[in-house]
């Protein structure tokens, strides 16, 4: 009996021992947090964070070469600059003057497509915009002139030819699924 408590406090002080000393390399070989973020500053100190300044690219909307698409049946890129139009809030939309398909027609713009007026889950029509996308500059971005801090390989596959151009998510949606 005395015997197996001795083991037994002999073997938790062993792995007490051991846990320092994992401990201890653990924190010799521990990744400095300067070392992880991109700004290759001390995560935990926001003092000296100032945003970069950037110039958004694009003039008044009109006057602007559209980007190809990122990928097949992604949002696309805003091309043109945003003075004016933002903030989009629920009652006040300034992107819909020129892109639903009542105003693109007159206007000569790109109406925002089918899949905006129903709900994506249920195929369910709506009549005005599907308010669950009321926030466009949500999925679609200006760009600026800014180098990438993280070389990205990715190349985009379209298997349509105009896939790099426009969208047909609509049609393809329910596809390996019916
Ligand atoms: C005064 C009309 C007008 C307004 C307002 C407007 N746009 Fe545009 N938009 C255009 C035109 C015209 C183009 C075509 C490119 C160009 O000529 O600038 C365009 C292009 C785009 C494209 C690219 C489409 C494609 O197929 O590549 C997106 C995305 C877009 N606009 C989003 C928006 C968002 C989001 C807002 C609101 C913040 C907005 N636009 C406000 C007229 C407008
Ligand atoms: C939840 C993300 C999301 C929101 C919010 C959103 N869009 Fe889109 N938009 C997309 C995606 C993804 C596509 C491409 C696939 C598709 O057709 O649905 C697209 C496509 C478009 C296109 C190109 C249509 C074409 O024929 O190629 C226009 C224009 C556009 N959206 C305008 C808008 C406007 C204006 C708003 C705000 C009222 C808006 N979008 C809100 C994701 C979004």
């Amino acid at each position: 009996m005395k015997k197996s408590l001795q083991n037994i406090l002999l073997s938790a002080t062993a792995a007490l021992v051991l846990t320092a000393c994992n401990l201890g390399t653990g924190q010799n070989s521990a990744v400095e947090d300067t070392q992880i973020g991109l700004r290759n500053v001390e995560l935990k100190d926001e003092s000296n964070v100032k945003n970069p300044v950037i110039t958004w690219k694009g003039d008044l909307p009109g006057s602007n070469e559209v980007y190809e698409r990122s990928y097949e049946n992604a949002p696309p890129l805003i091309p043109h600059s945003l003075e004016g139009l933002l903030p989009i809030t629920i009652e006040s939309n300034s992107c819909l003057t020129c892109h639903t398909p009542d105003t693109a027609k007159d206007m000569g713009t790109i109406p925002a497509p089918q899949s905006h007026y129903m709900y994506l889950s249920t195929g369910k029509k709506t009549v005005e915009l599907n308010m669950e996308r009321f926030n466009c500059v949500q999925c679609h971005v200006p760009q600026a002139d800014a180098e990438p801090l993280v070389k990205n390989n990715f190349k985009a596959d379209f298997r349509d030819g105009e896939g790099n151009r426009s969208s047909n998510l609509i049609d393809v949606l329910n596809q390996g699924i019916k």
